[in-house]
C-alpha cells in the first residue's frame, strides 16, 4: 500500500507540482485533497512548461487516474478550460475525476473574495482573488453547493436559490453592488452539468479500494504549512489545511494509510501576499533570488518576495506533518552566492527562540539568527549524483538534515522533469 503525500513546507511555490509530476510516473492514482485554482503548479517535460490550477500534476500520466477529491473547493469553469487546454496539447483527460463532495466556488464567491480584499484595504490579505475563502466559509457555515448537487438538477436549483438570497443581500447591501442573476447562473450550472457529469464520482471509495488493492497512490498538496489555516501566520493564510493531516479530512482516507510524507522545500524562501516574512530580503540578494529563482506567481504573476532560507519554518513544516522525508529544490538558484545565510532560530525581545509565535505582532518582532554557510559558486544543473555535488552545496544539505532531523531523498537541480539527484529511492 505505497502511499506518498507531497506537501509543501514554507509558503507555497516550492515546486511540488514538478515533484508530483517526478513521482506521478510511477503512480496508479494522483489525488488532490484541499485548495484549488489558488494554486500554480508547474510541471516542465522535455523543455516544455505546463501550469496546473486546479488539476492534479499527475494529469500528464495518461496512467495514473487523477482524482479531485471532498476538500477541494472547484471553479467549474476553471476546471473545464483546463481540460480543454490538455485536450488541445493532445492529451487525454478522461482519467480525470472529481469527488461528488467537493465543494463548488461559484462566480459570488469569487466577486465576494475581490470585496472583501478591497474592503481590508490595507489590511488585506493579499489573496489569489479565486473565490477560495468565500467558497470554504460558506461549505462551514453550511450554505455551500457541491459538485454531487448537480446530478439532481432541481435539488441544485433550490439551493442555489436558498443561497443565493443570501450572498445577493451581502452583495447589495453590504458592498453596495450589482446581484447575481438566478436565471443566468441557472443556465450556466445546466452547461456545467453536462460537461462534468461522466467525471463525478464517489472518490472516499476509489481512492481507498485503490490503497486496500496495494495501488501506488499520491496525494498533492497545495500550498504549504505557513499559509494552513490553523497553523500558518494567520490571518495572512489559506482557507484550506495543506497538511498531511488535510489528506485524511480532504480525502476521506485514515492516518494508518499515509506511509511516506514528502515535504518539498526550496533552498531559499518566497512568498507572495501579506503577511509576516522574517528572512525577506528587499535589496540586492532578493532581487538576484527573484531574477535567477524567476519568481513571479504562477498563477496572478506577482513577484514573489524573495528572502533566505529559514529552518525555523521547515522544522515546524515538519513536526505538523510528521515528514518522512525531504525534497530540496531550487539549489541551483544558489549556485553564484558566495555566502548563503541560513536563518537557525529569530531573537524576539532579547531572547532566542526557534518557534514560531502565534501571535503575529510578536512574530513580526523577530530578528532572524543567521549562520553563515559558504556558496559553491559552480554550476550544479547538469549534476545526476549526490557524490558529485561541491562539498559546500553538501554540507548546506546536511545543515537542513541535522536541524530539521528528517532525511533528504531528493534534491532538484532544475525545473525540468529530468533535473534530478535521487540520494534515497522514494
Ligand atoms: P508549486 O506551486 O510548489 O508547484 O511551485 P510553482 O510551480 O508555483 O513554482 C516553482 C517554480 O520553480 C516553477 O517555475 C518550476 O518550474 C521551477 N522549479 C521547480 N524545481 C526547480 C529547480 O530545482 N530549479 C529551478 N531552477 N527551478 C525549479
Ligand atoms: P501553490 O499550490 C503561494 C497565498 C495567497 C495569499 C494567501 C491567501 O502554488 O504553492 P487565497 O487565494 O488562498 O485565499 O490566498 O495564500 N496563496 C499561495 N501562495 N502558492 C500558492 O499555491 C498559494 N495559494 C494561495 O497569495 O497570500
Ligand atoms: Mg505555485
Amino acid at each position: 500500500m505505497p502511499s506518498y503525500v507531497v506537501v509543501g513546507s514554507q509558503w507555497g511555490d516550492e515546486g511540488k507540482g514538478k515533484i508530483v509530476d517526478v513521482l506521478g510516473e510511477k503512480a496508479d492514482m494522483v489525488v488532490r485533497f484541499q485548495g484549488g485554482n489558488n494554486a500554480g503548479h508547474t510541471v516542465v517535460v522535455n523543455g516544455k512548461k505546463t501550469v496546473l490550477h486546479l488539476l492534479p500534476s499527475g494529469a500528464l500520466h495518461p496512467n495514473a487516474k487523477c482524482i479531485i477529491g471532498p476538500g477541494v473547493v472547484i471553479d467549474p469553469f476553471v476546471f473545464l478550460q483546463e481540460i480543454d487546454a490538455l485536450e488541445s496539447q493532445g492529451f487525454d483527460s478522461s482519467h480525470i475525476l472529481i469527488s461528488d463532495c467537493a465543494h463548488l466556488i461559484m462566480p459570488y464567491h469569487i466577486k465576494l473574495d475581490m470585496l472583501q480584499e478591497e474592503r481590508l484595504a490595507n489590511n488585506k490579505i493579499g489573496t489569489t482573488k479565486r473565490g477560495i475563502g468565500p467558497c470554504y466559509a460558506d461549505k462551514y457555515t453550511r450554505i455551500g453547493l457541491r459538485v454531487g448537487d448537480l446530478i439532481d438538477f432541481e435539488t441544485f436549483k433550490k439551493r442555489l436559490a436558498s443561497t443565493l438570497a443570501i450572498k445577493n443581500e451581502q452583495i447589495t447591501k453590504l458592498y453596495r453592488e450589482e446581484p447575481f442573476d438566478y436565471d443566468k447562473l441557472v443556465e450556466q450550472f445546466k452547461e456545467i452539468r453536462e460537461k462534468l457529469y461522466d467525471r463525478i464520482i464517489d472518490s472516499v471509495t476509489v481512492v481507498n479500494e485503490a490503497l486496500d488493492s496495494n495501488q501506488h497512490v499520491l496525494f498533492e498538496g497545495a500550498q504549504a504549512a505557513m499559509l494552513d489555516i490553523n497553523y500558518g501566520t494567520y490571518p495572512y493564510v489559506t482557507s484550506s489545511s495543506p497538511t498531511s493531516a488535510g489528506v485524511c479530512e480532504g480525502a476521506g482516507v485514515s492516518p494508518h494509510k499515509l506511509d511516506k510524507i514528502i515535504g518539498v522545500v526550496k533552498a531559499y524562501s518566497t512568498r507572495v501576499g501579506e503577511g509576516p516574512f522574517i528572512t525577506e530580503l528587499n535589496d540586492e540578494n532578493g532581487a538576484k533570488l527573484r531574477k535567477i529563482g524567476n519568481e513571479y506567481g504562477a498563477t496572478t504573476g506577482r513577484p514573489r518576495r524573495c528572502g533566505w532560507l529559514d529552518l525555523c519554518v521547515v522544522k515546524r513544516a515538519a513536526v505538523i506533518n510528521g515528514l518522512t522525508d525531504l525534497v530540496i529544490t531550487k539549489i541551483d538558484v544558489l549556485d553564484s552566492f558566495e555566502k548563503i545565510p541560513v536563518c537557525i532560530a529569530y531573537e524576539i525581545n532579547g531572547k532566542r527562540t526557534t518557534a514560531i509565535p502565534s501571535s503575529l505582532e510578536e512574530y513580526a518582532k523577530a530578528k532572524p539568527i543567521y549562520e553563515m554557510m559558504d556558496g559553491w559558486c559552480e554550476d550544479i544543473t547538469s549534476i545526476r549524483c549526490y557524490d558529485d555535488l561541491p562539498e559546500n552545496c553538501k554540507k548546506f544539505l546536511a545543515k537542513i538534515e541535522e536541524f530539521t532531523k528528517t532525511k533528504i531523498s531528493l534534491v532538484s537541480v532544475g525545473p525540468d522533469r529530468e533535473n534530478n539527484i535521487v540520494i534515497h529511492e522514494i
